[in-house]
C-alpha cells in the first residue's frame, strides 16, 4: 500500500480551510485534486466530507474518518465510515489522504501510516476577504520538513507552486511518483 497525501496550503501561514470550505477559488487546483485522486481511495475527515459538494464524491471510493459518529454518508455503496485510523494499517489498496488538518496530522503522526508521498501545493495569492475559522496544517508541515525530502521539480500554475516530497529512508513505489510527476508536468498545457 502506498499512501499519498495531497493538500493546497496558503504560503506563510499554512492555512488550508475556513470553516468547512476553502478560503479561495482556484479552478486548476480543484482539477488537480480531482485528477490526481481519480479512481483512488480517498481518506478524509468528517468535516471535509460534509463541506465538499456531494457530486464531487458521488460514485467514488471514500473512507471517512470520524471518531464522533456524527457524519452521515450520502453514498452508502462507495463510502465507508472508520472511527479509528489503526483500522487502515493493513488496507489492501493505495490511500490518498485528502484532509482536513485533523486527518492529515493523524496520518503524519501515526508511524505505520505516515504518507509515502506528499503532493504539496502552496498558494501564494490572497485568501478571501472575511474568511473565518481558519484551519491550518502547520503541525503536519513541521513533520514534512523534518522527515521528508523534496524532489527538485517545481510546478507553477495559477499562483500555486507544487512540489512532491518523499518520506526519507523508505522505499517509495516509483510508478506512483512517476504518475504524479507526469500529471504535474502536463497540467495546464
Ligand atoms: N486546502 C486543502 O487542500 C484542503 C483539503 C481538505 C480539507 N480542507 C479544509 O480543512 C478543513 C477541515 O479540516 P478539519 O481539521 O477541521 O476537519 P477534518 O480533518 O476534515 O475532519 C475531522 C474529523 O475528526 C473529528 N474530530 C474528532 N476530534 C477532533 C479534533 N480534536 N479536531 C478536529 N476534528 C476532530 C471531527 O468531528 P467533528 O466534526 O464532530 O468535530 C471530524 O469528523 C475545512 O476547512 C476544509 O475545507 C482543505
Amino acid at each position: 500500500m502506498t499512501i499519498v497525501s495531497i493538500w493546497c496550503r496558503h504560503k506563510g501561514d499554512n492555512v488550508i480551510g475556513a470553516g468547512l470550505g476553502l478560503p479561495w477559488k482556484i479552478a486548476s487546483d480543484t482539477r488537480r485534486f480531482r485528477n490526481l485522486t481519480e479512481g483512488q481511495v480517498k481518506v478524509m475527515g468528517g468535516r471535509t466530507y460534509s463541506g465538499m459538494p456531494q457530486k464531487v464524491l458521488m460514485g467514488r471510493k471514500v473512507i471517512v474518518l470520524d471518531n464522533t459518529g456524527k457524519t452521515e454518508l450520502f453514498d452508502a455503496q462507495n463510502h465507508i465510515l472508520v472511527s479509528d485510523i489503526n483500522q487502515l494499517k493493513d488496507y489492501s489498496e493505495d490511500l490518498y489522504v485528502s484532509g482536513g488538518a485533523f486527518v492529515y496530522y493523524l496520518f503524519f503522526s501515526t508511524p505505520a501510516l505516515m504518507p509515502d508521498v506528499v503532493v504539496d501545493c502552496v498558494y501564494g495569492g490572497p485568501i478571501d476577504d472575511g474568511a473565518q475559522n481558519l484551519v491550518d496544517v502547520s503541525a503536519s508541515v513541521a513533520i514534512l520538513e523534518q522527515k521528508y525530502q523534496a524532489l527538485p521539480q517545481r510546478f507553477e500554475l495559477d499562483g500555486v507552486v507544487t512540489t512532491v516530497w518523499l518520506k526519507k529512508g523508505d522505499f517509495v513505489e516509483q510508478s506512483t511518483v512517476k504518475k504524479i510527476l507526469n500529471y504535474l508536468e502536463t497540467e495546464g498545457k
